[in-house]
């Protein structure tokens, strides 16, 4: 059988990325971050769609030139439709409709969150096979969403939990920013939390029926822990700053892994994955790691690559909808909110 190039592409926040597969195998893989949001301690939507029309065209450009095919040598090309920054998503979505036009390709949609699960099928030259079998439990932690998810098939998907009110990424960072870290704080707060005692501090953590998660609590409680002490002590945060990073991070995973844990012994799967950027938090891989031994679980974490926002998830996802011809109509467009 022929050979399938898909070209990926990934808009949906502050990473302009492309990359290119051949059936499963990543031939390239171009990620242009936005240094612009830091000063303001956030992504500012208007300045990441503006970033993001100055980065596709070089973007993809390097991705099919690392990847030594031309244009013409493309089957089709996936976009990511949503969830993420309209703004962003137009920028991505326009790019995929004109190129798929001009060279007479088929376009396909992809749900940015089932990407983050499918890059566990990603294939590098050399690589040894090590993905999940069907079904498996993927915990997909980011930047804007945190979901138990049940992974019957590559594109058949069902969420069996989720946040109520903050994803776990937004508690590492709104703590961080607390912590006077810089933004995105996550992996700064990860750095701190290796050097400090995750038993000297304790925060309330969410009394939630079924699978749902809830962090907004969290947070507040820790707000007032700071503050309070603070007023005792105005040397606080400074004199305690690693043992507050790593009491926190603890209870995050905690809250995560009890959810995940109480999933698997309902469902009796034991095959479990892990995705999103808050994946790539080294307490996090760690505690699942531990969790595997004693459950017998197989545990999938992925490469750092992987772990925040790429495009070869994006095209990876295409590949599979690709075989199923699922194709999408050429006055698509993106999406805000979007659901599997
Ligand atoms: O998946 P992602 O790149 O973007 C979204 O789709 O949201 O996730 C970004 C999130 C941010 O909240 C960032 O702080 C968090 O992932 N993150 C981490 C770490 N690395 C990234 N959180 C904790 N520890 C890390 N090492
Ligand atoms: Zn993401």
């Amino acid at each position: 059988m022929k050979a399938t190039h898909i070209l990926g592409i990934e808009s949906s926040c502050d990473d302009t990325a492309a990359a290119v597969v051949r059936d499963r195998l990543l031939l390239s893989n171009i990620i242009a971050g936005q240094e612009v949001h830091r000063q303001y301690g956030g992504v500012v939507p208007e300045l990441a769609s503006r970033a993001h029309q100055q980065h596709i065209v070089p973007v993809v450009d390097r991705a099919l030139k690392e990847a030594g095919i031309g244009r013409g040598d493309i089957d089709a090309v996936a976009f990511t439709r949503g969830p993420g920054l309209l703004g962003s998503l137009l920028v991505g979505t326009s790019f995929a409709k004109g190129f798929s036009a001009a060279l007479g390709i088929p376009l396909i949609e992809v749900n940015h969150l089932q990407a983050h699960i499918l890059a566990h099928f990603i294939l590098r030259e050399g690589e040894r096979e090590h993905s999940p079998a069907f079904p498996f439990i993927c915990l997909l932690v980011s930047g804007g969403h945190t979901q138990l998810v049940l992974v019957k098939d590559y594109l058949r998907m069902e969420i069996m939990g989720q946040t109520i009110d903050d994803a776990a990424g937004e508690a590492f960072d709104k703590c961080a920013k607390l912590l006077d870290l810089p933004y995105p704080g996550g992996p700064h707060l990860d750095r701190l939390a290796s050097a400090g005692d995750p038993l000297k501090f304790k925060f309330s953590r969410p009394r939630l029926e079924g699978f749902d998660y809830s962090f907004s609590g969290l947070k507040t409680s820790f707000l007032y822990f700071i503050r309070d002490r603070s007023s005792e002590n105005p040397a606080f945060i400074g004199e305690n700053r690693a043992d507050l990073a790593a009491s926190l991070q603890k209870t995050i995973i905690d809250i995560l892994l009890n959810k995940l844990r109480r999933a698997a012994q309902k469902t009796g799967i034991r095959q479990i994955a892990l995705a999103g950027g808050v994946s790539a938090n080294s307490g996090l891989r760690e505690a699942l790691r531990n969790e595997a031994n004693r459950h017998r679980w197989e545990v999938f974490i992925p490469d750092m690559t992987y772990t925040t926002d790429n495009a070869a998830m994006i095209a990876i996802n295409g590949y599979y909808s690709y075989l199923e011809e699922r194709f999408a109509p050429d006055d698509i467009s993106p999406m805000a909110r979007m659901y599997f």
